[in-house]
């Protein structure tokens, strides 16, 4: 996949950030730069919403009081399963709903004025298009709706749908084109007018392995390029790569957030030794007192001993290790995979009676 490179206009708007930013802490850990309202592109303040269905107006709450900030450059995977509320936080903030309650701020400011909105890219959940439109018709019409000379509509739409992959197609009406193919003319549009900021709902959906790894790849370039991405997915795994930061929704409340590095570190954290140890007469009390350390596993081999222990124990490992004449030859902290991550946050409050 060729690279996205960031054209002219980049510069649609200059902010002027007058109003501060409320800084999430989880965003905002220890070993970063303090978040300052420059810095923050996107945040959400206690965003609720609750839909009415039915004769009777039933309640659903779809929302019910998200926060995050997300900062300039960064790559924020919005996780959740099917039905936890990233499609109706992703319409609050591009406007296409009204939260019942809460706050959305896009550039330090309110999402609704114009300059702000250019800056912003948006794919929606199942991009949908007048079939009897070809993608040149499609990328003529948003860059029309985002006020673009005819020049700069015919440039960036014949790179663009070359980038996608879509060049030999650009000419086709979308009435024969796959799901994958869709999703590639709804990329390219979000992509038209160079914005700063890249709303994604479930970008890999529907999509076929190869589809999948091709919009990767652009994702992967976006992010290279320093764009901002705020994707969501239901699909943990896929976007472990893609991601600086995660927040994982579930049934309308974040359940856990922060950097992916952190969170994948910081909880319960265990590691995985093999260690050499002398071998003869000693050896048995070596190996007791190996296994009395606390919260080690420990498994005999033929050739050492392999120790499942809680990080924690890692210096306390090293040290008996040396005084017991043995060294340590492997030592690896054992991560969790995101889906693991969020079972066991999604089982937590269920237990907790529901609060997040
Ligand atoms: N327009 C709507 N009217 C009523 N309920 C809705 C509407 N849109 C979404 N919901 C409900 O809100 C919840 C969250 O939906 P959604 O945001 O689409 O979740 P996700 O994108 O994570 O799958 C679901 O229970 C869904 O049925
Ligand atoms: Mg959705």
């Amino acid at each position: 996949m060729r690279r996205l490179a960031s054209g002219a206009g980049d510069t649609l708007f200059s902010p002027a950030h007058t109003t501060p930013v409320q800084v999430c802490p989880t965003m905002n850990d220890a070993n970063s730069t303090p978040l300052s309202p420059d810095d923050a592109i996107l945040s959400l303040d206690g965003l609720a919403k609750t839909f009415r269905v039915g004769f009777w107006g039933r309640p659903v709450q779809a929302l019910r009081g998200v926060s995050l900030t997300m900062r300039r450059g960064e790559s924020l995977g919005y996780l959740g399963p099917n039905g936890s509320g990233k499609t109706t936080s992703i319409k609050c903030i591009v406007g296409l709903i009204q939260a019942s309650a809460g706050k959305v701020q896009l550039f330090g400011g309110d999402p609704g004025e114009a300059p702000r909105r250019a800056k912003v890219g948006y794919l929606p959940e199942s991009p949908y298009f007048y079939d009897y439109l070809t993608p040149i018709e499609v990328m003529e019409y948003v860059g029309k709706l985002y006020g673009m000379s005819a020049r700069d509509r015919a440039e960036r739409s014949h790179k663009l749908l070359g980038q996608v992959g879509l060049d030999q197609a650009a000419k086709r009406p979308l009435r024969g084109f796959s799901k994958g193919m869709l999703q590639r003319v709804g990329i390219a549009q979000s992509l038209l007018a160079d914005p700063e900021l890249l709303i994604w709902d479930e970008p890999l959906s529907g999509l076929d392995p190869m589809g999948r790894k091709e919009v990767r790849d652009i994702m992967a370039a976006l992010r290279a390029d320093g764009k901002s991405l705020f994707f969501s997915s239901h699909v943990l795994s896929d976007i472990e790569t893609l991601c600086d930061s995660v927040c994982i929704l579930d049934r309308g409340q974040a359940v856990a957030q922060g950097r992916l590095s952190d969170l994948l570190r910081s909880e319960e954290l265990e590691s995985e030794a093999v260690a050499e140890i002398p071998s003869g007469d000693n050896r048995p009390a070596a190996i007791a007192t190996l296994a009395a350390l606390p919260g080690v596993v420990l498994t005999d081999l033929p050739s050492g001993v392999r120790l499942v222990l809680p990080t924690a124990q890692v210096p306390a490992l090293m040290a008996k290790l040396l005084e017991l004449g043995g060294f340590l030859r492997e030592l690896n902290q054992r991560r969790d995979s995101l889906e693991e991550l969020f079972l066991r946050k999604a089982v937590k409050r269920d237990q907790d009676g529901g609060a997040a």
